[in-house]
């Protein structure tokens, strides 16, 4: 039977190879360290819990608006208007399965087969595969590795812009980077958007996954609240990655137009995760705050640890839960030429499993130094000393 040739065009995220590979030698009664997806191992906070379990008793089961119902509309609008110093009406919120589907949606309402997108690369591997799904041509830009961490490489980025070019998916607290803009960065970015009249995807799953400082969304900057959509999620802040709780805040046209795909596509998101939703972002925070705790004490584990290996070095990001670990060094004294193979080796010599830059893009020419990502919200503190002193041994020989 045929199936349609638009999906040799759809991706995936090839991180999940890299669960089932760890399962399979795990099933075979070895050890496995985690550090390959972005899950959490973290309960969802109890009052968030308690919320959802109240919205069945009441009887909150039946199909709601498409949008999202109005207390979460109203909820997301006032905070995340207020913690990026803007104003949101709840008709520009509009309720998801998640944050993931704001990508494609965004995408298909924006995006005429045959124009450009801009997408980062290494980044989150469902921009490319939903811009080539909706005939779009992906075009990446890139970052450089800097003593603070990895920069946008502006200049790059610039002589990316064509005629063709129609939006531009920015993800700063970056997955799988961690890249943090500067001020200048994102205001440069903010310009190009600007000068060339593009659209904006702004994916800000890590906004509030931070361990200082305070987070800038790049539709505060002047000029792009009214071409910019930001994507929202509940899966990082709240620890709700298996409830698919997400929204799209966008100007009132683009908003009404993402609420239609809604009601083609999933009708609502389930009614009473949404009303969890308004306890989450309305209610005590004790959970949230108690999370990043956890996952500041696991960053420092890691990147301390990380940095004792020879052949291996991090920057210690202050967001997001994830290193991304030039490893060229431990590559070549461990013998391998390439970073899968140096993967799996190390799955089997110590059973510390990750990604490779590969999982986040099609490698882009002139990349010379290796990567991995080392995710740390699915791993306790002291696996993460544990896995990465055995992943030490076996560098060091
Ligand atoms: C950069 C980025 N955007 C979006 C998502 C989507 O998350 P979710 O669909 O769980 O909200 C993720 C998940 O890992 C991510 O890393």
């Amino acid at each position: 039977m045929h199936l349609a040739s638009r999906l040799d065009r759809l991706g995936t995220e090839t991180a999940f190879a890299v669960s089932l590979a760890a399962a399979a030698w795990a099933a075979k009664g070895h050890r496995v360290y985690p550090f390959h997806l972005g899950d959490m191992n973290l309960p969802t906070p109890a009052n968030v819990v308690a919320a959802m379990d109240r919205a069945i008793a009441d009887g909150r089961t039946g199909y709601c608006a498409a949008a999202g119902i109005a207390p979460l509309r109203e909820a997301l609008a006032a905070d995340v208007g207020a913690r990026r110093g803007l104003e949101y009406s709840p008709e520009q919120v509009v309720v998801q399965p998640g944050g993931k589907p704001v990508i494609g949606k965004f995408v298909q309402s924006v995006m005429e087969p045959g124009d450009e997108v801009l997408y980062p690369n290494p980044g989150y591997p469902i921009y490319e595969s939903q811009i080539e799904y909706f005939g779009g041509t992906a075009v990446p830009y890139r970052y450089l590795e800097t003593p603070r961490g990895f920069a946008l490489d502006l200049d790059h980025l610039a002589t990316l812009i064509t005629p063709r070019t129609r939006a531009i998916i920015y993800n700063d607290l970056q997955n799988p980077l961690s890249a943090e803009a500067t001020p200048e960065e994102m205001a440069a970015v903010a310009e190009l958007a600007v000068a060339h009249d593009l659209w904006v995807l702004s994916d800000e799953a890590y906004f509030e996954m931070r361990y200082s400082g305070t987070s800038t969304s790049i539709a505060s900057l002047p000029g792009m609240q009214e071409r910019t959509v930001i994507l929202y999620t509940f899966s990082k802040k709240f620890a709700m990655t298996g409830w698919r709780l997400g929204a799209a805040i966008a100007p009132a046209p683009l908003a009404a137009t993402i609420a239609k795909i809604n009601t083609n596509d999933e009708s609502c998101t389930a009614h009473f995760v949404q009303w969890a939703g308004v306890e989450a972002v309305t209610g005590d925070q004790a959970g949230p705050a108690a999370l990043l705790a956890e996952l500041r004490t696991r960053r420092d584990a890691a990147v301390d640890a990380v940095n004792a290996i020879p052949g291996m070095h991090t920057a210690r990001p202050e967001a997001t839960f994830y290193l991304f670990v030039n490893v060229t060094g431990a590559v070549e004294s461990t013998g391998f030429h390439d970073v899968s193979d140096f993967a799996t080796a190390a799955l089997e010599r110590t059973g510390v499993s990750f990604c490779t830059r590969r999982h986040f893009g099609r490698p882009q020419p002139g990349e010379t130094e290796h990567y991995i990502r080392l995710a740390y919200s699915g791993i306790d503190a002291a696996d993460i000393t544990d896995g990465l002193a055995r992943l030490g041994d076996w560098i060091a020989g």
